[in-house]
């Protein structure tokens, strides 16, 4: 079984920067990679990151010191830091098209044999891999980490038909050694399992919030704490994960869903997302979400 001395993480949003705060938590070097930046530092992006992983909370590292362990880079100049690599995990925006020419580029960079995994939360790994080379597929899984990954204990893997089980063997065992996960292993089904059940949650929590006229607090008090989500509910949780995530894991799940699924019945649009969006506000990530808003009156759902 091969050893995973080295890490990269490529995508330094909400998942794969703090994805490269665990890894550094077990004292294992990580190369973060994002975009290059369009002016000044090239490398702002991935460093951004690490200076914002040092004032979040919860904190993402146990102790500020392991943020030496990160080195960030952009993916125009720095590709050539992926050639001692053991282990890249790809955490970069829910879109197949944009994962398949990372993948294309990685084909190139990667050390011969390494590990390549997504982080994505719904894209099937038969799409994640249509067109890759027999090594690309044989050496690829999808590890689907949660959010928080340093305090959420579960991990997802999949794997694929022509993933080498000594690559499943590996990964599994670095994630449950190294990183504390406990190891899912899933189908290569719609949403996996947590987010074919939780997507259905958020959703159908949404739209009673908005059928009901209740205020984004109203929705949370309800679908918080008595539902066994203590600190967010629902709206809060969104504004976790992101909200421009959001409608991209809806349209991947309704492109892959059997034709009956019950997600069909109850999938809609929410105007109020688009126009937060549209106006910065994608969640924590950036200037607040639903919540820290000025909502003076208790801004109603719809
Ligand atoms: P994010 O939007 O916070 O970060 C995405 C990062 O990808 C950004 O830093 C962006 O600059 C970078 N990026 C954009 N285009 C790129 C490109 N062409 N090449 C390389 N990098 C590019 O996204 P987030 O939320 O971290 O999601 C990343 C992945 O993790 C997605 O597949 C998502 O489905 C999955 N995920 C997200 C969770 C969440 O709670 N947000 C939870 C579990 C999985």
């Amino acid at each position: 079984m091969a050893e995973i001395k080295k890490v990269a993480v490529i995508g330094s949003g909400v998942m794969g920067g703090a994805i490269a705060a665990h890894v550094a938590n077990a004292g294992i070097p990580v190369v973060l990679l994002d975009v290059a930046a369009k002016e000044g530092d090239r490398s702002a992006i991935a460093k951004g990151a690490i200076d914002r992983l040092l004032k979040t909370d919860p904190a993402p590292f146990m102790h500020n010191k392991n943020a030496r362990l990160i080195t960030p880079g952009n993916l125009d100049d720095d590709l050539n830091l992926l050639a001692d690599v053991d282990w890249i995990v790809e955490a970069i925006v829910e879109r197949l098209d944009i994962k398949h020419a990372l993948y294309e580029k990685l084909e190139k960079a990667r050390k011969p044999g390494s590990i390549v995994s997504s982080n994505t939360s719904t894209i099937p790994l038969d799409k994640l891999v249509e067109g890759r080379s027999a090594e690309f597929q044989r050496d690829f899984v999808i590890t689907h980490f949660f959010n928080p990954p340093r305090y959420m204990r579960l991990l997802e893997l999949v794997v694929g038909k022509k993933t080498s089980p000594d690559v499943a063997k590996t990964i599994e065992k670095f994630c449950d050694v190294n990183l504390g996960k406990g190891v899912v292993h899933c189908h290569d089904t719609p949403g996996f399992i947590a987010n074919r059940i939780g997507t259905f949650w958020i959703q159908q929590a949404i739209n009673s919030a908005m059928d009901l006229g209740l205020t984004v607090e109203e929705a949370d008090a309800v679908s918080g704490r008595p539902m066994g989500i203590p600190k967010t509910g629902v709206f809060g949780l969104v504004d976790l994960v992101g909200l421009d995530l959001m409608p991209h894991i809806s349209a991947s799940l309704l492109s892959t869903l059997p034709p009956k699924d019950a997600y069909r019945d109850i999938a809609r649009d929410v105007p109020l997302f688009k126009k937060l969006i549209e106006s910065g506000y994608t969640g924590r990530k950036g200037k607040g979400g639903f919540y820290r808003l000025d909502r003076t009156g208790g801004a109603k759902t719809k």
